[in-house]
């Protein structure tokens, strides 16, 4: 099916490579100049891991890019909406350029009916007001995403569900048939009822990590294994084993922007909730542990080992070590930080250049940023061992398989103290102990309590 995608971010960039994979005609519509170029260079503007492999694939054969909505559309049956809707200070969603698009789009349109499929993350009520904006000739179905970064790719070809949400069967039944070959459930209903399983869903998430996280506390202060305790609690099938290890507090670009984004929806209709904005504390309240567990650092050297919000991606939107860091200077510490792939990413977050993650990304393979700009006591190198080289304290944000490598004694060598924060519970406590390191996980942290 010849299809337009709108949105060279990650998910239009995934659905784009994924939908040509599935035999499609795909034509991607991007209003950045410079983005398009990169992307007919054939380099991705954006960190994923098997990304590179599917464009290089299918651009220049199924896949088309273009910044010319005309060109997008020609012959089209179908256009997918992936364009960003970033957080504003009042948890809303700005849809500005979704508006801007769908307006484009009205103006643009020539005779037959255009399906318009809204991937993108937006409040209940947005398709309605979408389907009355376009109008006639335009069919509009919500169709939310649920990939994760650092594993989109394969989230895109094995879904639990596919969630269509449209007004008239005949364009759900279009919608669903795009993702024919794929072994999923599909669930056909509403708009308002698509978009609030898309909130719903990440805002569970976050729930369930925040009362993982409050569980691993309680059980660092009784000198108890978390990890046995959540392996056990997982084990009941109605809870689940996924989403249960504890870390240093959930961050990314998704799950803190739609909790915020449906208190948002809720407080519009004046609709109480009392237990998204306790996880949004105590995910908050995580970090803080973090900190705690390293003790007093004044005038000490801390090395970080990952900066991304987690392993698999550059992003550093939301990510622990963007709080965390700047909470060690402010201390008093020195800190010298690695990561694999975020070093640019978290560098422009840090100073404030504003730098859009997709915009910076590709050159994130490994260039360290010129440090010009960054707070003074904070170094980027480009080697995870010579931050930890004569540092008095590791702390561990993120979990690259690299790190979680990492022998014990080399550790040992490598540090000039004896201290291992590992916020991410990579390593075996016994053989860090072993090692000679003082060790401290979460949930793994015998008789650890924090400050009040
Ligand atoms: C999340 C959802 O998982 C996707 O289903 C959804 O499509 C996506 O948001 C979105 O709305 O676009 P993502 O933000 O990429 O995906 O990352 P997750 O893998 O869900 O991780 C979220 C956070 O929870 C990370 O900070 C991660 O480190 C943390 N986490 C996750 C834990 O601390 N423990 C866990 O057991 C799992």
């Amino acid at each position: 099916m010849p299809i337009a995608v709108a949105g060279a971010g990650y998910v239009g960039l995934t659905t784009a490579a994924c939908l040509c994979e599935l035999g499609h005609q795909v034509t991607l519509l991007e209003i950045d100049v410079e983005r398009v170029a990169r992307l007919k260079r054939g380099e991705s503007p954006i960190f994923e891991p098997g990304l590179d492999a599917l464009l290089q694939r299918h651009l220049g054969r199924a896949l088309k890019v273009t910044t010319d909505l005309s060109e997008a559309l020609d012959g089209a049956e179908m256009l997918i909406a992936c364009v960003g809707t970033p957080p504003t200070a009042s948890g809303a969603p700005n849809l500005s350029a979704l508006w801007r698009l769908l307006g484009d789009l009205r103006r643009q349109r020539r005779s037959g009916e255009l399906t318009v499929v809204v991937k993108s993350t937006v409040p209940p009520g947005t398709n309605r007001r979408a389907q009355q904006r376009l109008g006639a000739g335009f069919a509009v179905v919500s169709n939310p995403e649920f990939l994760r970064e650092g594993t989109a790719i394969h989230d895109f070809f094995h879904p639990d569900r596919i969630v269509v949400g449209a007004a008239q069967p005949a364009a759900a039944r279009q919608v669903a048939a795009l993702y024919r070959g794929i072994d999923a459930p599909v669930v056909v209903t509403g708009w308002e009822e698509a978009e609030l399983i898309k909130y719903a869903s990440n805002a569970f998430l976050a729930v369930k990590l925040s009362f993982t996280n409050e569980v691993a506390a309680v059980a660092d202060s009784l000198g108890a294994d978390g990890l046995t305790v959540l392996r056990g609690v997982g084990l009941d099938r109605r809870i689940g084993p996924h989403f249960l290890a504890p870390g240093p507090g959930y961050g990314g670009s998704c799950l803190p922007k739609d909790l915020a984004a449906l208190r948002w929806t809720a407080r519009r209709r004046r609709v109480r909730l009392d237990l998204l904005p306790a996880a949004e504390r105590a995910n908050r309240r995580q970090r803080q542990r973090m900190l705690a567990k390293l003790g007093p650092v004044a005038g000490k050297r801390i090395a970080v080992w990952g900066l991304a919000f987690k392993a698999g991606t550059d992003d550093v939107r939301e990510s622990p070590a963007l709080e965390i860091i700047p909470a060690l200077l402010a201390q008093g510490a020195r800190v010298v930080a690695h990561d694999p792939e975020a070093r640019r990413t978290f560098a422009a977050a840090l100073t404030g250049a504003g730098v859009q993650r997709e915009g910076s990304a590709s050159a994130s393979t490994g260039v360290p940023p010129s440090g010009a700009g960054l707070p003074g006591g904070f170094t980027l190198v480009d080697e995870m061992w010579e931050a930890a080289r004569g540092a008095d304290a590791l702390l561990v944000l993120t979990e690259w398989p690299e790190y979680a490598a990492a022998p014990p004694e080399a550790i040992r060598t490598a540090l000039a103290g004896d201290l291992v924060v590992d916020a991410r519970n990579l390593f075996d406590p016994e053989a860090m102990a072993a090692a000679g390191l003082r060790y401290r996980g979460v949930g793994r942290d015998r008789g650890f309590h924090p400050p009040a």
